[in-house]
């Protein structure tokens, strides 16, 4: 009699997840994108989640949870039912070097999630006002060699990668500059284009119009090769300035941890299926953003990556003495 109640418990569990199987997605499915609506991370995740929703068939509903670079996001998707209707667009910044700023962060980015997918990554632009005295990098680091503490980076938030590649910019040339952090980098480069700050590194991808625009000047690259299709005559820092210098910020789709392995490896195909329309990643391409081969967007490649950026970063931030100040 036991036998044949535990048979039934079995069969209805795999009946349970045949039929979420079938089912998903129900209905509409959310992404959490933690930063202001406007920046990056928001521009790069609609426009992903545009694509998959088709392939789903189903609506992707972006949702800003702005705030602390991104952890109070990524802390919020972490407790979401693993349903397979909460996602988090998760980058370097909360997911990777967050667990070696923050002393106490309520997540973990590799027990509690189930990686799904990785996005493309992104080259940053080290933008200043239309009419700043800095020319190029060299005069920046001059004037903050002059004035120490005096100039001024605007970042989408403690532990964003606009403060952390302004963090690792500074240590590397020796300079000390100050931080001033917003809820994302959309209205941290609107105060840049007021003026009232000096300089920002921001993702090519939304720096690009400003710059197109005539808003701002893009001074260098953060890629260790020229874009001279997107920022004409715009130098990467490693040619002169800093040699050696790269950095790209990566992001990735998360789902709470426990979330039906069916529903992730749906999302992640969905992925791969919208990826294949070539006019769309030349898009993407056109806008500095850098495509990877295939099998670095898979769910098993996404995991190992967050899990060797969280051990990195460790580094990186002893090193260059990173402080969430
Ligand atoms: C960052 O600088 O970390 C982000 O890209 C912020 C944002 O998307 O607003």
């Amino acid at each position: 009699m036991k036998f044949l109640k535990t048979l039934g418990a079995i069969a209805l569990l795999a009946a349970s997840q045949f039929t979420h199987a079938q089912a998903w997605p129900a209905k509409n499915v959310t992404w959490i994108v933690p930063f202001a609506a406007g920046g990056p991370t928001d521009a790069m995740a609609r426009d992903i989640a545009d694509k998959v929703s088709r392939q789903i068939g189903q609506p992707i509903i972006i949702e800003n949870t702005p705030g602390a670079g991104g952890t109070i996001g990524a802390a919020k998707a972490a407790k979401a039912p693993a349903d397979g209707y909460t996602f988090l667009v998760g980058h370097m910044g909360y997911m990777g070097a967050g667990p070696a700023l923050y002393k106490k962060l309520s997540y973990d980015p590799v027990k509690d999630f189930e990686a799904v997918f990785r996005f493309p990554d992104t080259p940053l632009v080290m933008l200043v006002g239309k009419n700043s005295p800095y020319k190029n990098a060299g005069d920046l680091v001059a004037a903050a060699k002059a004035r120490p503490g005096q100039i001024n980076f605007s970042n989408a938030g403690v532990g964003s990668t606009s403060h952390l590649i302004a963090a690792l910019f500074a240590a590397r040339a020796g300079i000390d500059v100050t931080q001033v952090a917003y809820k994302g980098a959309a209205p941290a480069i609107n105060d840049l284009i007021g003026g009232q700050v000096d300089a920002m590194f921001d993702q090519s991808n939304t720096a690009l119009p400003q710059v197109q625009g005539g808003r701002l000047n893009a001074i260098a690259l953060t890629s260790l090769t020229a874009m001279p299709q997107q920022y004409p005559g715009v130098p990467p820092l490693a040619d002169k300035t800093l040699p050696g210098f790269e950095a790209a910020t990566w992001y990735g789709l998360y789902a709470p941890k426990g979330t039906p392995k069916d529903v992730v490896q749906k999302m992640h195909q969905s992925y791969l299926k919208a990826l294949a329309d070539k006019g769309w990643t030349e898009r993407m391409a056109a806008q500095g953003i850098h495509l990877l081969p295939e099998a670095q967007y898979a769910p098993d490649a996404l995991a190992k990556h967050t899990a060797a950026e969280v051990e990195r970063w460790r580094k990186v931030v002893r090193d260059a003495k990173i402080q969430l100040d």
